[in-house]
């Protein structure tokens, strides 16, 4: 048994429907390691569970797996909105909403969150920033005004394989966008941040 199977046998059981939603995605979709995932989405319910939110905004649902696990943890008058960008992903998504006991607790918006955000006329207690990692810092800087004092951002993959450490190719946009974002976090000091070594990096982020 390695310690990843030792974690997951002794954190909750991610359940029928996501189970199902991952092996749908492992058998049909071309990028299935992008969703969340049974142990970061059990976190993801267990942030919801402790910090309650009622206005939460997911920044790339991809399958609709971390939207689901949001859902499952916040009240019955809580809202989860979600954005994503392909909208050929639209019937996998509702095809694993629809069937969620949580599935009035969710929005789901096609199209870009760049274009999204701003029209939104919400306040959020939680964001989770897990799209284009070549534009992490963009969406934190439209974000923000929309989150309340005492508000946690959850942003993805800040670790981006271990290529945060290592000698950066001026090709590779994608790491040179999750280190501008690390960056612009620890100079922000309009925030308490820290660095979860969760899977690929968890940066949580609690604005003052
Ligand atoms: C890593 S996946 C999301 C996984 C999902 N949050 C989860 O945890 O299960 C990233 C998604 O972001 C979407 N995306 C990329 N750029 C975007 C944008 N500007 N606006 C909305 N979605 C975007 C991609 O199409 C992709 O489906």
């Amino acid at each position: 048994m390695t310690i990843e199977d030792y974690i997951l046998s002794h954190t909750d059981e991610e359940g029928n429907l996501l189970e199902a939603l991952n092996r749908d995605a492992n058998v049909n979709l071309l990028r299935p390691r992008m969703l969340s995932g049974h142990l970061q989405g059990r976190i993801l319910k267990m942030f919801c569970r402790m910090l309650r939110p009622k206005r939460v905004l997911e920044i790339g649902t991809y399958t609709g797996y971390a939207t689901l696990c949001l859902a499952e943890g916040v009240e019955e008058d809580a809202l989860i909105h979600t954005i994503e960008i392909n909208d050929e992903m639209e019937d996998f998504i509702m095809k694993y909403v629809s069937r969620s006991p949580h599935k009035d607790k969710i929005r789901v918006h096609l199209g870009d969150a760049l274009e999204i955000i701003p029209q939104m006329n919400e306040t959020f207690d939680m964001v989770f920033i897990d799209a284009d990692k070549r534009l992490y810092s963009d969406y934190y800087d439209l974000v923000f005004p929309h989150i309340r004092p005492g508000g946690i951002i959850l942003a993805d993959n800040t670790l981006w394989d271990g290529k945060v450490v290592d000698e950066v190719q001026s090709s590779d946009k994608q790491t040179i966008g999750i280190l501008s974002f690390n960056e612009k976090i620890k100079q922000d000091n309009r925030v308490e941040k820290v660095i979860l070594p969760l899977r690929d990096g968890l940066t949580i982020i609690w604005k003052k």
